[in-house]
């Protein structure tokens, strides 16, 4: 399958797609991560990244589809992808389908999780990182580790992210509902998208998610 998830920023989109990409055993091809990997191996894409990151603004097309279009024509990526924070603007929408034209593939479904503001500045605020795998996320609240700080999968250090200070989240917000939520309209036309709340246990909207892409409604 080939599927885009999208989301606002701490919808819950890498939890999910972590149980999504196991169960449809597809890859999950996260920019965010991507961005993430060049800025902790110091490469000139992450220097350029970060900046933009940091402010709360898209990095632009040029790189971000670029590096998207490596990834996805890695061989693990043949069989289908979950595509977790790509496209994120209608310009990047429209060179996902030149790509996927030009190999003869087309998406599944476009899955948009829903989640109220107040709901998404709570899961950001408290949202905590594994150092050593982007997969392993907790939430001091709603997801706590074992021990404070220490990731449960493998002992590595949990850290907060630079983009998620209260004044980068506000602006992260307001760049998704001005670049990236036109896209839902843009998949809509071509009647691609699944809604599904993304409210409740992390379990319960996976399980929620399965049966939607199931039905393709
Ligand atoms: P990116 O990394 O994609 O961030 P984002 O879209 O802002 O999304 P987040 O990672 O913040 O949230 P999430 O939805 O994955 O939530 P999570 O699962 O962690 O992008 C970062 C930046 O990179 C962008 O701002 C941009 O600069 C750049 N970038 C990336 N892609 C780009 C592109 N295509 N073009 C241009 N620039 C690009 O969950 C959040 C928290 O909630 C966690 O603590 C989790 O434990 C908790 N949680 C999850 N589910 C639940 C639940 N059901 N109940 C309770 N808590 C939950
Ligand atoms: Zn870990």
């Amino acid at each position: 399958m080939r599927i885009v998830l999208v989301g606002p920023p701490g919808a819950g989109k890498g939890t999910q797609a972590a149980y999504l990409a196991k169960n449809l055993s597809i890859p999950h091809i996260s920019t965010g991560d991507l961005f993430r990997a060049n800025i902790s191996h110091s490469t000139e894409l992450g220097k350029l990244a970060k900046s933009y990151m940091d402010a709360g603004n898209l990095v632009p097309d040029e790189v971000t589809i670029a590096m998207a279009k490596d990834r996805m024509e890695q061989p693990d990526a043949e069989g289908g992808f979950l595509l977790d924070g790509f496209p994120r603007n209608v310009s990047q929408a429209e060179a996902l389908d030149e790509m996927l034209q030009s190999g003869g593939m087309k998406l599944d479904a476009v899955l948009d999780l829903e989640v109220p503001e107040d709901e998404v500045v709570r899961r950001i605020a408290g949202r905590r990182i594994c150092r050593n795998d982007s997969a392993h996320v907790f939430h001091e609240t709603y997801k706590r580790p074992k021990q404070d700080g220490v990731c449960d999968e493998c002992g590595g250090e949990l850290y907060q992210r630079d983009d998620d200070s209260e004044d980068t989240v506000r602006k992260r917000l307001e760049v998704y509902h001005t670049q990236t939520e036109p896209i839902i309209d843009y998949y809509k036309a071509q009647d691609l998208v699944v809604t599904i709340s993304a409210l409740g246990k992390v379990e319960e909207v996976t399980q929620r998610a399965m049966d939607a892409l199931k039905r393709g409604d």
